[in-house]
């Protein structure tokens, strides 16, 4: 063979050698890059599991709202009711009126001048621990809609373009299963002010939503509402508070909601005979549902610690060698 062309052979197998191995390089680390795949595999078979239980074999999905679907809650699988939450009737009272029935029954809230009908955002705000989050699971369990318990991590993609295609994959799956409830708890932490400084993709992804939310308001007989919860209701963006025209204030218990949160916390303990629960009331001025939460935990507690102390189970291996020690 001549060298010249003994040396375009080896030039020809060195390229196509390196171009070989580029590529299943440059695949290697793509599927590695993707570790969120996994993550959004568990998602769709959450979100499998979901629609079947929902009973929606019939219903067809894209990928993207399958990822949605495992942010779905069933209402069974919340344990907190209506009845467990103390001091705040007036407020379930009004989401009753406001947002269930319009969701449940929206033939009586229909009118030529379309002034009826439930509002398509509600902000629940105020204090930490005073009930925002567990008004909100309440609501899944007994709205009697689907509830999209949304969280920010699954709208974040670091592909592009994908954050919006599931930003309008929430939509379109709460249209599909409407009547619907988008809950995004902390909603301050996804929707707040926009600045200037702001990454790209997290200011495409607010105004797909922004734009989105603006079709369910226009869109006649849409049953879908969002519903935010929030301790900084400052942080967020100004025309994301003018599309929750019905906003909650959830304040720190005043006395008599004191009480009725104790006597929920309460209800299955056995209590000293003649228990002064209006002088704990009076004492716990200023704590939040929360701080009583815990107060009665610790309370009842104690119990057990005093038992503890007078019987001491007995001593494990290791303790008792470090007793011995200690003796030494
Ligand atoms: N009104 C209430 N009735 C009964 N329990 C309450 C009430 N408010 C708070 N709690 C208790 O406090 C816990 C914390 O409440 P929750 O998570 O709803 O607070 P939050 O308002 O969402 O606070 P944050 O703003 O910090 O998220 C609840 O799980 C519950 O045990
Ligand atoms: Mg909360």
């Amino acid at each position: 063979m001549q060298p010249q062309t003994r040396k375009i052979l080896i030039d020809t197998v060195y390229i196509v050698a390196t171009q070989v191995l580029a590529y299943y390089g440059i695949r290697y680390l793509l599927s590695n890059s993707r570790g969120g795949a996994a993550e959004n595999q568990g998602q769709k078979e959450r979100g499998k599991a979901v629609a079947k239980k929902l009973n929606l074999s019939g219903l067809k999905l894209n990928e993207y709202e399958s990822t949605i679907m495992g942010e779905v809650i069933l209402p069974d699988d919340v344990p907190v009711s209506f009845s467990q939450i103390g001091g705040l009737d007036d407020i379930i009272q009004d989401l009753n009126e406001s947002v269930i029935y319009p969701l449940n029954h929206p033939e009586l809230f229909t009118s030529p001048s379309g002034l009826l009908g439930s509002p398509k955002g509600i902000l629940l705000y105020g204090p930490p621990g005073c009930g925002k989050t567990m008004m909100a699971k309440a609501l899944a369990r007994e709205s009697g809609a689907v509830f999209i318990n949304l969280h920010l991590s699954t709208l974040q993609d670091k592909w592009f373009g994908e954050s919006n295609r599931l930003v309008r994959a929430v939509f379109s799956l709460a249209e599909k299963l409407q009547p619907a409830i988008i809950f995004i708890d902390e909603i301050d932490a996804f929707l707040r002010t926009r600045a200037s400084t702001e990454h790209e993709v997290s200011s495409t992804m607010k105004a797909e939503f922004m734009t989105l939310w603006d079709g369910l308001t226009s869109a006649e007989g849409s049953r879908v509402v969002v519903l935010g919860a929030t301790n900084r209701p400052n942080d967020i963006d100004a025309a994301i508070l003018r599309r929750m025209p019905k906003q909650f204030y959830i304040k720190p218990p005043v006395a008599q909601q004191r009480k009725q949160i104790l006597q929920i916390m309460l209800k299955d303990v056995q209590l000293e005979k003649g228990f002064a629960l209006k002088e704990l009331v009076s004492a716990t001025k200023g704590m939040s549902g929360s701080d009583l939460k815990e107060m009665c935990r610790n309370a009842a507690i104690k119990p057990l610690r005093e038992y503890i102390r007078s019987n001491p189970p007995a001593a494990g291996g290791r303790r008792g060698s470090g007793a011995g020690e200690a003796r030494h």
